[in-house]
């Protein structure tokens, strides 16, 4: 396929459909277009371990968009979902931003959409609104402060006592926030489809063969799986509570990518992926196929037609900025 035609079945088929050569060195190429066009990338850390290897930066929500926020590059190649690509443009509105896949989406930002979103808001007057990052521009627009799973606390905890919140999208980790806070707060009817699909059962009996093991979770699990939790945090917190802890093994309730970080920081810990309910897959792992929309055949090929772009429309842009510059202010 030529790349008149890639370009034409971009929209629907979210990448360009161009077949890269077998005998091609696709790190090797990727390390030469990223020099020759002064491009960074930004993976987060659901990311397969070959593209987490060749980034630039590995990190989570909140890292990911304080990377963005400082770089000097020309072109940032985000692999991660749209949302984490849709947020470094807001920050950067002259420099290119790259998604390898323009439909590695996320539930929890499907989850609200702005028109219904604004209504809700509309029935909450004089509310502060609190979005996670996992929002679209349109709800960043709509939203007083962001927030992400790393400093969420700490930005609920920075509004007056007497202001009323509605947080959104996510009600597992908007349930964990009132808990943690103390706040009331309305929340958003949202979820992140592969944090929801734990199975207690099969934790509770992987902890029964390793009776030592800390279960740590991400606070997107829903509070069955959050109540036999040792340790809550975001995926940069459970990285730095394995690395410190004095435990040997660990039963990890978040998307598996993060496995591959905590191997290289503590090659010595047993790491064990808690498994979801339906569990068909051969890894008996939970796997965001959002985030798995990306591979190094796609960042090559974005990375040398410069395509696809994430860009946000200039009103939008700047209402969505306050947001996020806010949320950047307070971390
Ligand atoms: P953090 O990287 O902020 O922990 O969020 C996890 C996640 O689900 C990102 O989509
Ligand atoms: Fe969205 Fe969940 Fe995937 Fe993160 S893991 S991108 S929250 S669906």
């Amino acid at each position: 396929m030529d790349l008149k035609k890639a370009i034409e079945t971009l929209p629907e088929k979210g990448y360009l459909d161009i077949p890269v050569p077998g005998n091609i060195d696709l790190v090797k190429e990727i390390n030469r277009l990223r020099k020759e066009k002064n491009a960074v990338i930004l993976a987060h850390y659901y990311q397969v371990p070959e593209i987490q290897d060749i980034a630039d930066y590995v990190g989570d929500s909140l890292g990911l968009a304080q990377a963005a926020a400082k770089t000097e590059a020309d072109i940032i190649l985000f692999a991660g979902v749209h949302f984490m690509a849709e947020t470094a443009k807001i920050l950067n509105p002259d420099k290119k931003v790259l998604l390898p896949d323009l439909l590695a989406g996320c539930s929890l930002a499907e989850s609200a959409p702005a028109d219904k979103f604004e209504a809700f808001k509309k029935q909450h007057p004089g509310y502060v609104v609190v979005s996670y990052v996992n929002t679209s521009a349109a709800i960043k627009a709509l939203t007083d402060i962001v927030c992400t799973s790393s400093n969420a606390e700490k930005i609920i905890n920075s509004i007056p006592e007497d202001k009323k919140i509605i947080f959104a999208p996510d009600k597992n980790l908007g349930a964990y926030l009132i808990k943690k806070t103390g706040r009331e707060m309305v929340l958003w009817d949202g979820v992140c489809e592969v944090h929801e699909q734990f199975s207690l059962e099969k934790i509770l009996k992987l902890k029964e063969a390793h009776p030592d093991a800390k279960i740590i979770a991400h606070p997107e699990s829903r509070d069955y799986i959050l109540n036999i939790a040792d340790y809550i945090g975001s995926t940069s917190g459970l990285l730095k509570f394995v690395q410190e802890s004095d435990a040997k093994e660990f039963i990890i309730a978040t998307e598996s990518g993060i496995l591959h970080k905590m191997a290289q920081v503590a090659p010595d810990k047993v790491l064990i992926p808690a498994p979801p309910e339906d569990d068909d897959n051969s890894c008996a792992c939970t796997e965001c196929p959002y985030m798995k929309r990306n591979t190094l055949e796609k960042i090559y090929l974005a990375l040398k037609y410069e395509l696809p772009e994430v860009n946000v429309e200039e009103e939008l842009r700047k209402k969505a900025l306050v947001s996020i510059e806010r949320m950047l202010e307070l971390s």
